[in-house]
């Protein structure tokens, strides 16, 4: 009996790579975290590999993609020695038909935002369970905080109305501490109903590092699809 191919895996693989192939030669290119944009950094490093690809550097939003950049010999820059990106590509949690996301599944949304709305161009890459009307819908909002200031930060959104829990790690005890040394928040928002301001509010209070609404920030999304069993790429 063959194997069962995983259909969200294939269509992570395959958005990816179709990421990955748009990168041109000498540019600066932003490589995201978490699952998808694993496999894009995976894809790069092919392309570096054989020959189709030059001379590409890379600015990595998380320990995950610093890591693996190395692992596909992708060459890595610093945002000092470089004053511009010119392409990224990252996963989401969440994508609205405005383009709008939710991100930090991973807990990298605060150097993804900076990486990814620095450059000309950010493609989100998803599969196509991603989608949804409303944010917030299916997924909730990551919220990085101060380590001293998560019991301030929580009854402040207690206020905004959000349900705050601290992520825990998984085999690890205790909480989630990110790249930066900090902790997260994950809320729940009966509905979001205005992302723009949401994101600002949030991130006004203080001891709030960033939170995951990317609003006005994607270029391009492309959702991995599986019809009739094969995998498609949509773009939107
Ligand atoms: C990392 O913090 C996140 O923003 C990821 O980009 C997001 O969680 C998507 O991850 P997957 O591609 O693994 O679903």
């Amino acid at each position: 009996m063959s194997a069962e191919i995983d259909p969200v895996k294939l269509m992570k693989q395959e958005v990816a790579k179709a990421a990955a192939d748009r990168v041109k030669s000498g540019t600066i290119v932003g490589l995201g975290s978490g699952s998808t944009a694993a496999y894009a950094i995976e894809f790069l490093g092919n392309r570096l590999q054989s020959g189709q690809l030059k001379d590409i550097q890379g600015v990595p939003t998380s320990f995950q993609s610093e890591v693996l950049a190395k692992q596909y010999g992708i060459p890595l820059t610093t945002l000092d020695a470089t004053d511009h990106i010119d392409v990224a590509i990252d996963g989401a949690d969440e994508v609205d038909p405005q383009k709008n996301l939710i991100k930090g599944g991973g807990a990298a949304h605060t150097r993804e935002k900076l990486v990814d709305s620095l450059a000309t161009q950010f493609i989100v890459v998803v599969d196509s369970t991603k989608l949804v009307e409303h944010l917030g819908s299916t997924f909730l909002l990551p919220v990085e905080v101060l380590p001293m200031a998560i019991s301030p930060v929580m009854r402040a959104i207690e206020k905004l109305g959000g349900k705050p829990e601290l992520r825990m790690g998984v085999r690890k005890a205790g909480p989630v501490i990110t790249d930066q040394g900090n902790m997260v928040i994950d809320v729940k928002f009966e509905s979001i109903a205005n992302p723009a301001e949401l994101e600002k509010t949030l991130n006004n209070i203080p001891g709030v590092l960033e939170n995951g609404l990317f609003v006005g920030v994607t270029d391009l999304v492309l959702v991995g699809e599986v019809k009739d069993g094969k995998p498609v790429i949509r773009e939107f």
